[in-house]
């Protein structure tokens, strides 16, 4: 079951519920000028976000197909969707041009950003942050769109369960009970707890984002310089802890 919601002016959230995984895997599409989709979710997802997309603007039209870092669920999709819209680009960070994206999934080279660099789709501005190892991989990074203050923020603020699509209610907490649970299991270290992560998620946090769009979980309406201070703090507790029972 796949199911849209306007969690911004024109920007929306597709989310499909996957049991098998207890996990909602959501996309984000802006409506403007130039169209935007971040995330495309797996090829097995490509039918139903299809589908979504095409309730909110021809589907062929999209110009922009971002996402943070190289995985299935960022950009699996990403040559179904450059098939289906003869214009579309990715976009995302040098290292995942560079590394992956042109050579396994691309049908046209990607347009690659830097550090802060800018992409106005029309009424809306969108800010790339390379950050990487977070959430996740080398190659990570994330956009920011100014105007709304969306955060688009990937793997980051991820809970599990069928939840609802916005919420003003704590996201943190859920967070770390994901956490804890995948360190005991085979998604342990989903995240890394690097030098670098404090700092990312402080830079993040001074945006002064007022709403987390989540790939996996409900969308953050809110106080998001707090929220991602706290989502620090909580990788630090779970994360840098279970490195150092590893090492004793
Ligand atoms: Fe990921
Ligand atoms: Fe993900």
């Amino acid at each position: 079951m796949t199911d849209i919601t306007e969690i911004a002016a024109d920007i929306y959230r597709i989310s499909t519920f996957v049991p098998e995984a207890n996990v909602q895997f959501n996309q984000f599409l802006v409506r403007d000028e130039q169209p935007l989709l971040f995330h495309t979710g797996m090829k097995a997802l490509f039918p139903l976000v299809r589908q979504a997309v095409s309730t909110v603007l021809p589907p062929e039209t999209l110009k922009w197909i971002g996402f943070s870092h190289f995985e299935a669920d960022e950009c699996g999709a990403l040559r179904e969707w450059q098939e289906l819209a003869p214009r579309s680009t990715a976009l995302c960070s040098i290292v995942a041009k560079l590394v992956s994206v042109d050579d396994v999934v691309a049908a046209r080279p990607a347009q690659a950003l830097e550090d802060n660099q800018r992409l106005e789709t029309g009424r809306y501005r969108f800010r790339f942050l390379q950050t990487p190892q977070v959430p996740h991989a080398w190659d990570a990074g994330l956009l920011y769109e100014e105007t709304t203050g969306t955060l688009l923020c990937s793997d980051l603020f991820h809970h599990n369960g069928n939840v609802q699509p916005m919420t003003t209610s704590d996201v943190v907490g859920p967070f770390k009970d994901m956490l804890r649970a995948y360190q005991r299991g085979p998604f342990a270290y989903y995240l890394p707890y690097t030098p670098q992560t404090k700092p990312t998620l402080e830079r993040l946090a001074a945006l002064r984002p007022t709403v987390l769009a989540t790939m996996h979980g409900a969308t953050f309406v809110g106080n998001g310089e707090q929220a991602v201070l706290d989502l620090a703090q909580a990788m630090e507790d779970v994360l840098s802890n279970v490195c150092h029972e590893q090492k004793n």
